[in-house]
């Protein structure tokens, strides 16, 4: 397990066992590969992000994700994997949130992307996402680093 703060200072707890926090996690985030590119999407508000979101009554968190990465992005999951969870201890409340690496089969284009402005493919992850205005604070904590690690080493 790693401990460390995130860019409020928050502290998170990630871990890459199965369902470690809760069995019951109310978010998700998708590390999405399309085309050997990274998929992102552009939150209106917090800027460039792998897509997310919470899990919504009578889902579970695998329905969630398939869902947020076709409501942020327009991707069409073909496979996906769950790879950790991670916790945040936050200000207000406390959030446990699942991880899933996916690749993606299509990218439709939609007339809307909700709260983001749609899909944003990389090729390489920066190493200074830390200091660039435009990516979100989701990806400014080091369970964006371990989980590109994770992935390099089991896909
Ligand atoms: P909305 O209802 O969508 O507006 O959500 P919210 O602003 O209440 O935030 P949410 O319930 O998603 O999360 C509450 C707090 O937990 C956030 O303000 C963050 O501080 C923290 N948090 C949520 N998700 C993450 C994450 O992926 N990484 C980090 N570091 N913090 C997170």
């Amino acid at each position: 397990m790693y401990t460390f703060r995130d860019y409020y200072n928050n502290e998170i707890k990630l871990s890459f066992d199965y369902l470690p926090f809760s069995k019951n996690p109310k978010h998700v985030w998708i590390v999405c590969k399309y085309r050997g590119q990274w998929l992102l999407t552009k939150h209106k508000d917090r800027g460039l992000e792998f897509p997310g979101g919470k899990v919504e009554e009578g889902e579970t968190p695998e329905e969630a994700a398939i869902r947020e990465v076709k409501e942020e992005t327009g991707g069409l999951v073909k496979n996906m994997n769950y790879m950790g969870q991670y916790f945040v201890s936050g200000k207000k409340e406390d959030v446990v949130k699942n991880v899933y690496y996916a690749s993606i089969q299509a990218l439709e284009k939609q007339d809307t992307y909700y709260e983001t402005d749609g899909p944003i493919l990389l090729e390489t992850i920066p190493l200074n996402v830390k200091y660039q205005n435009c990516y979100s604070f989701i990806m400014k904590d080091d369970v964006l680093e371990h989980c590109i690690q994770y992935i390099h080493q089991h896909y």
